[in-house]
């Protein structure tokens, strides 16, 4: 595969995924989806992507696309996971990976059946700090561990106030499945 051909569902947090891939001489980001169309116009100007969707499955049915980036409100995420591994697409998702574990173990599941890539963006595993500390512990340079402390204090800074993030019908809950998880999974990681 010379050129991996992506398409980046939702443009929040999903505007860096595109500036990402956009950097890597071998991914061409080459579809966008948001239903909010003046920003999916605006950042698909700002990066150069032609083709445009305010419906994700549209996308998904139009474009011959090797992977796809969800980065929507966390209900989004399994469907859209399973919805891009039916088109034969790998996929990178944003965390939360779920709404539930019987949504990820389904998710999971369908990668594997359908023999595809399903990658969730736990992207503190890529801090230098975190690759460091990594290399420590496969290292053995802190012996067995046997017990792990993480701790996130944000004591300000509540993303969009009033939009998803505080319905819990399409977050999922609180700090644990928003903050939590990433310190989960640095620590199980580590
Ligand atoms: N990895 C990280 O550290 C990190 C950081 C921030 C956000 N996130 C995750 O990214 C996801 C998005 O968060 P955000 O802050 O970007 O939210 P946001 O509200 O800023 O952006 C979400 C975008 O998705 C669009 N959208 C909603 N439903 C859609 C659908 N069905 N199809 C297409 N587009 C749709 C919205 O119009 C919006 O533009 C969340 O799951 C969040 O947890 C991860």
């Amino acid at each position: 595969m010379d050129e991996v051909r992506i398409g980046v569902i939702g443009l929040g947090m999903g505007r860096n995924h595109v500036a990402g891939f956009q950097s890597h001489p071998r991914a061409r980001v080459v579809a966008v989806a948001d239903m909010n169309e003046r920003l999916l116009h605006e950042l698909a100007d700002r990066y150069g992507v032609e083709k445009r969707y305010t419906s994700a499955e549209e996308m998904l049915e139009m474009e011959r696309l090797d992977a796809v980036s969800i980065a929507t409100p966390n209900k989004f995420h399994a469907p859209l996971t399973l919805a891009a591994l039916a088109a034969g697409c790998h996929v990178l998702c944003e965390k939360p990976m779920a709404m539930s574990a019987s949504e990820a173990r389904q998710m999971l599941n369908a990668a594997q059946q359908a023999g595809k890539r399903l990658m969730i963006n736990f992207s503190y595993r890529f801090t230098e700090q975190s690759m460091v500390l990594k290399q420590q512990v496969d290292a053995g340079v802190l012996g067995e561990i046997y017990f792990g402390r993480t701790v996130w204090h944000r004591r300000r800074g509540l993303p969009g106030f009033g939009g998803w993030f505080g319905q819990k019908a399409l977050s999922g809950g609180g700090p644990l499945i928003d903050l939590g998880v990433h310190r989960l999974d640095l620590a199980l990681w580590l």
